[in-house]
């Protein structure tokens, strides 16, 4: 676990409430989550893992390297909260690559599950253009979405009903480069 002066010292003074997950903890369960899709993924398939900016860019980069298999990674751009903390309802969806989809094994990768909108826009509009197989891994699971058009096959950590930075997650765009996950009071 990092220390109080070194929490300090990344978050500019603000102190934290906890912090939740180290970044071993993270790497270890990044290592068995790798593990499991490689063995979900039949070899000679076509794989391809999305990320949804901005949030996943660091659990997607280390998730990567603990997938066995060859493949390609491509981002999808949408925001849910803007500089607020709390989700608007809207998904703005910036950039959607349809074509680089169909007939492969989409793995979309997650930070957070939290209210779902974000996933409940997406699901539908990547089955639309025909994966082979459609599945989720999301680092950390709210489970407090109500009617999830589809629930994440992998997932890190349950999550606590907390305002949760860090590992890629922000605060006002802040603090996405903690290398641990905390909480604060937003
Ligand atoms: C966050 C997070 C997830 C989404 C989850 O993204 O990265 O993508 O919200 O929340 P939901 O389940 O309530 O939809 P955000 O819109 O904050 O954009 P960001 O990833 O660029 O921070």
């Amino acid at each position: 676990m990092p220390n109080t002066d070194e929490i300090l010292a990344r978050t500019g003074g603000r102190p934290l409430n906890s912090v939740l997950f180290s970044a071993e903890r993270i790497a270890g369960r990044v290592t068995e989550i790798g593990a499991e899709i490689t063995a979900a993924i039949p070899e000679g398939e076509e794989l391809l893992v999305l990320g949804t900016l901005k949030g996943s860019f660091i659990f997607l980069s280390d998730l990567v390297r603990e997938i066995r298999r060859p493949m390609e990674v491509d981002f999808l751009i949408a925001s849910s909260y803007g500089s607020g903390i709390k989700t608007s309802g809207q998904v703005d969806l910036l950039y959607h690559d349809a074509t680089g989809v169909t007939g492969k094994h989409v793995v979309l990768v997650e930070d957070i599950v939290d209210s779902g909108t974000t996933l409940n826009r997406l699901i539908p509009l990547l089955e639309a253009s025909r994966p082979l197989s459609l599945e989720v891994c999301a680092l950390l699971h709210k489970h407090i979405a109500a009617d999830l058009v589809k629930e994440p096959r992998w997932v890190g950590f349950d999550c606590p009903q907390e305002f949760v930075i860090g590992y890629g997650l922000d605060h006002s765009e802040q603090y996405r480069n903690l290398p641990f996950i905390g909480a604060i009071e937003p």
